[in-house]
């Protein structure tokens, strides 16, 4: 990941921006010299970009000892902090997941407070995506795709809460407000009770009902990634 942190010094400085100058029209508001045409400016303008461009870049392009081109030297390197920021990625199998834990009653609350306005209340009946309450089938003419008729991995759900919910502030909950709210949502479409512990080792262990409904393809011949024990 690279961070912009300036970099002016390294700017070639060029006749060829001078000239470019130049081929304005000196006052545009008068009448113009009857030579004068756009489409030969136009032309004119862009054999002296390719000009600017073709010698500005030559000299900004180094090479370091080991014949690779240098960087042209904006940003800085990732720091392990920077990655770990962004390394979110939570697995089917729960290669990922971190500690906390919630149920479904510490989520309801939750749900209420951060997410109802926009998935409607107890997840149904709102503008956004339906997260519960899916009956019409998918091979119906107008299957409901959410989550508990849909997803195949129970996993996907934490992982998509915590990267990107609530819409309007993603990635202001606590892990265990992420395990409480996946907790809620799967209790919502019937996966699992009120009380059951949602954390690293049971949420990879629930089935969703939907998981046997695609058609796993991998050129390489690998087994589906089974999130089942
Ligand atoms: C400001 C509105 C807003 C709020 C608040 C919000 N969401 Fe969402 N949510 C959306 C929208 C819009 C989508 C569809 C996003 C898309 O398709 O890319 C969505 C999608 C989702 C999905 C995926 C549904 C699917 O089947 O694809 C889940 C799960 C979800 N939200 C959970 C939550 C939870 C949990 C909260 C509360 C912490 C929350 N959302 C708060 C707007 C919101």
């Amino acid at each position: 990941m690279l961070t912009h942190t300036g970099g002016a010094d390294r700017q070639c400085r060029h006749p060829g921006a001078s000239l470019a100058r130049v081929a304005q029209p000196r006052h545009p508001g008068k009448r113009r010299d009857p030579s004068f045409s756009y489409t030969s400016l136009r032309r004119g303008l862009g054999y002296i970009s390719i000009l600017v461009m073709s010698t500005c870049l030559a000299p900004c392009t180094a090479f370091a000892a080991d014949g690779r081109p240098d960087s042209p030297h904006l940003g800085r390197p990732a720091s392990a902090a920077d990655i770990a920021a962004w390394d979110l990625s939570i697995y089917p199998d729960g290669t990922g997941l971190p500690e906390g834990k919630g149920t479904a009653a510490q989520g309801k609350e939750l749900f209420a407070q951060r997410c109802a306005a926009c998935h409607g209340k107890e997840g149904v009946g709102g503008t956004a995506d339906e997260l519960a309450g899916g009956t019409s089938p998918l091979d119906s003419d107008h299957p409901d795709k959410n989550i508990g008729t849909y997803w195949p991995y129970a996993t996907t759900l934490f992982d998509f809460i915590r990267r990107a919910m609530p819409m309007d502030t993603p990635e202001s909950l606590s892990d265990g407000d992420v395990y409480a709210l996946t907790a809620y949502l799967l209790n919502r479409n019937n996966i699992i009770g009120e009380g059951d512990e949602m954390n690293a080792r049971t949420l990879p262990r629930v089935r969703m009902p939907n998981r046997d409904g695609f058609i796993w393809i991998d050129a390489k011949g690998q087994p589906p990634p089974d999130s089942a024990p």
